[in-house]
């Protein structure tokens, strides 16, 4: 094979998604929207979720293993659509993968934060892991000096979005818990609540009801996705418009029923258990 026509090969192979459970596929929703011409290969790690309560050293080794088998399965181009493990390895990743790209999402999602912004007061919900890492804050930081960044680590957020209660007095009971503190009483709270956290935009109606409409309420979906259109066009990666794909497979580590059921809530269409292929790390 020439080496024109491996690379034309080369562009023919999905792009590869990895979070920890059906969180990422809020990410992988906003991939195929704005390529729809791409093919998609998901990993859910359900066997071994919640990674944000995890150490670092658990989470480097899980992201590794999952980036491992998605190489195997030959993606052209890697989405790590899980913050926490983009918090805590994306370097390790890269390495690991090169020349496969590696894209984490918390660099999309602090550039979301600063253009929704006007005073630079922002507060970030996460896992307990990516709060405590401090990655997202100094990515905010990184673009916009001055602001003012409270994170704050909102575990609940994860057991209720996997769980399918995505909304309800409960739902809503959480975010109160979690937040009113920051948003409530007369000193200056913040403008802009990013969700750190690629399981939280399923919750974003009951965030949105509680905290009211003044807030910009963000995540990295959208910007996560722009940023794999450069990725790919910069590394000659884009699929030929003229053999489209738009094909998603999808992976688990545990319970293909679950993940269906769980799932079809974050991709925003029904899954069926068929297909979802259960895979061992
Ligand atoms: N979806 C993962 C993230 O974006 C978090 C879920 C977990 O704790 O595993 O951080």
């Amino acid at each position: 094979m020439t080496v024109k026509s491996a690379r034309d090969a080369r562009t023919l192979a999905p792009v590869g998604v990895f979070d920890s459970g059906v969180g990422g596929l809020t990410v992988l929703r906003a991939l195929t929207a704005a390529l729809p011409d791409e093919d998609f290969l998901y990993l859910g790690d359900t066997a071994r979720l919640p990674y944000g309560t995890k150490s670092p050293e658990s989470i480097r080794r899980y992201a590794l293993q999952a980036a491992a088998l998605l190489r195997e399965r030959g993606v052209k181009c890697l989405v790590v659509a899980c913050t926490t493990a983009s918090a805590v390895a994306l370097d390790d990743l890269a390495a690991e993968l090169a020349p496969v790209p590696v894209l984490g999402v918390v660099e999309p999602g602090a550039a979301a934060a600063c253009v929704a912004t006007r005073s630079g007061n922002i507060a970030v919900v996460a896992t307990e892991s990516t709060v405590r890492g401090g990655a997202y804050q100094a990515a905010i930081r990184r673009r916009r000096p001055q602001a003012q960044v409270t994170a704050r680590a909102c575990p609940l957020f994860v057991a209720l979005a996997e769980e399918g209660w995505t909304d309800g007095p409960v739902v809503e009971a959480v975010v109160h818990r979690y937040l009113d503190d920051l948003f409530a009483g007369d000193a200056p709270h913040p403008d802009t609540l990013v969700l750190g956290c690629t399981h939280f935009p399923v919750l974003s109606a009951a965030i949105r009801r509680v905290l009211g409409a003044q807030v910009a309420i963000v995540d990295s979906a959208e910007t996560t996705a722009a940023a794999l259109a450069v990725v790919l066009d910069q590394a000659g990666l884009r699929r030929p418009a003229d053999q489209p794909g738009g094909r998603i497979g999808l992976l688990a580590t545990d319970s293909a029923e679950r993940f269906a059921r769980v799932g079809g809530i974050f991709l925003g269409r029904p899954l069926q258990p068929a297909d979802v292929e259960v895979v061992d790390l």
